[in-house]
């Protein structure tokens, strides 16, 4: 009896995940052999400098791109796709603004294209929602999707570090790039949390329809004060549904200790999926580094040669809204007066915004006001710090930072 075809991959990059992905294929063929009854051969390897497209293509049937950025990658993967190759990639900015044109081609070619690495890394969240979860009619979903700014924010709560401190020491551990502005900024998150919403929500979802927000004006002291009211801050995803809209946006949050995110610190990721059905499941577990990625990347090679095929079916094309609740926390400096409480209260009393708890400290003849309020309309909130930024014992710029208030178990 002749042996099985070994399963012929070309390597598209051999850096950082590419470079352990083909460490980790050759440590691990015995182990994709007795899952597949194939083993794994590596039909070619592309780096700038090294290999040919054409003829790693032409020797290949899957195509794994580890190249990064949205070109030559897209090119790379339409031409393999519409060629009849399996593409897994890890590849986020491309799943995330080339989706739909990457989908249509493997449908029409009858092939796979695979990413569980291009979110959180090896936490299996893609593999959940799109196959255990497929019929389940998903309502949110929320993550600490960037290891890079959980990192910074776990670093500033616990040892009071500035925003720049705890960067530049993130940047000295590997978590945080030369140019962080991507983690920082919230662009990598947003097209993350795009992807997320895509497979939760079964509709097209760019990265035009992300709102992102990110970190860099944190304050060590809003991570102070906030503990007192027993809150840790995350930069957080959220993808929600309500009824035919959807909202997709990545801010800087606190949340409540007994949330499943709060304990999340470090560069650890987590996504937590909700829905009528299963109440709540929570994942979490590296989001990056070289080996882990790779060995996401190899758990779909096995996934496509065990035969496994999820399909991404855009069922339906949900609008996207800004219309949406959110509680916040709100700092103020204000001039130690009489009646500076009472005022900021009725400004948020007549947007229609209530006050769960509030603490005031005196600085001097100034007076720093804390205050968390109840869920309500982002606009509403909005427009009473509008209100709030115009009285005149302000002392300072008002900070505000949205609170998740669900405490959870
Ligand atoms: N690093 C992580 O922890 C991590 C985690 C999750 C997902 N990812 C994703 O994994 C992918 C790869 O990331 P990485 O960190 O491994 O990147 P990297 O270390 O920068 O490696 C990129 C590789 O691609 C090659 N390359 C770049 N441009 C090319 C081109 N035009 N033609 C041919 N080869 C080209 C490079 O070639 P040279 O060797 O010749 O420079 C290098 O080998 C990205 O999509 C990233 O977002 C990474």
């Amino acid at each position: 009896m002749s042996a099985a075809e070994p399963i012929r991959i070309g390597v598209l990059g051999r850096g950082t995940v590419g470079g352990a992905f083909v460490e980790l294929l050759a440590a691990r063929a015995d182990a994709v052999e007795e899952a597949t009854g194939r083993r794994p051969e590596i039909a070619g390897v592309l780096r700038r400098s090294e290999g040919s497209y054409d003829e790693i293509l032409a020797g290949s049937e899957i195509v794994v791109e580890l190249i990064g950025g949205t070109e030559p990658a897209r090119d790379y993967v339409l031409r393999a796709l519409r060629d009849g190759r399996h593409v897994v990639t890890a590849n986020k900015q491309l799943i995330a603004q080339h989706g739909d044109e990457l989908f249509e081609a493997a449908r029409e070619a009858g092939v796979q294209i695979r990413f569980e690495a291009a979110v959180a890394g090896v936490i299996p969240v893609i593999r959940v929602i799109q196959e255990s979860l497929s019929a389940t009619e998903i309502t949110r979903v929320f993550g600490i999707v960037n290891g890079t700014t959980n990192y910074i924010l776990t670093e500033m709560a616990n040892t009071g570090a500035s925003y720049d401190d705890a960067l530049a020491r993130a940047q000295e551990l590997g978590y945080a790039e030369a140019d962080p502005s991507d983690d920082v900024g919230g662009a990598d998150a947003a097209a993350k949390m795009a992807i997320l919403a895509r497979l939760a929500f079964h509709t097209a979802v760019g990265l035009e329809d992300v709102s992102f927000e990110g970190i860099e004006a944190i304050q060590p002291d809003d991570l102070a004060y906030a503990k007192q009211f027993g809150l840790s801050l995350k930069l957080l995803g959220v993808a929600e549904r309500h009824e035919d809209e959807i909202s997709v946006r990545v801010f800087p949050c606190f949340l409540y200790s007994g949330h499943p995110l709060a304990p999340v610190g470090g560069p650890f990721n987590a996504v937590m999926v909700e829905s009528p059905s299963i109440t709540e499941i929570t994942m979490s577990g590296p989001g990056a580094g070289g080996t882990e990625t790779a060995a996401a990347v190899l758990g779909d090679v096995v996934s496509i040669v065990a035969g496994d095929a999820p399909v991404h079916v855009a069922r339906e094309r949900l609008a996207v809204t800004g219309d949406v609740q959110s509680a916040f926390y709100l700092h103020l400096e204000v001039a130690d007066r009489p009646g500076v409480l009472a005022q900021v209260a009725e400004r948020l009393g007549a947007n229609g915004v209530s006050v769960r708890s509030v603490v005031q400290w005196g600085i001097g003849d100034d007076a720093r006001l804390v205050m968390v309020m109840h869920q309500c309309a982002e606009r509403d909130f909005y427009s009473a710090l509008g209100e709030i930024g115009k009285l005149d014992f302000l002392r300072a710029e008002p900070r505000a930072i949205r609170v998740i208030e669900e405490e959870f178990g």
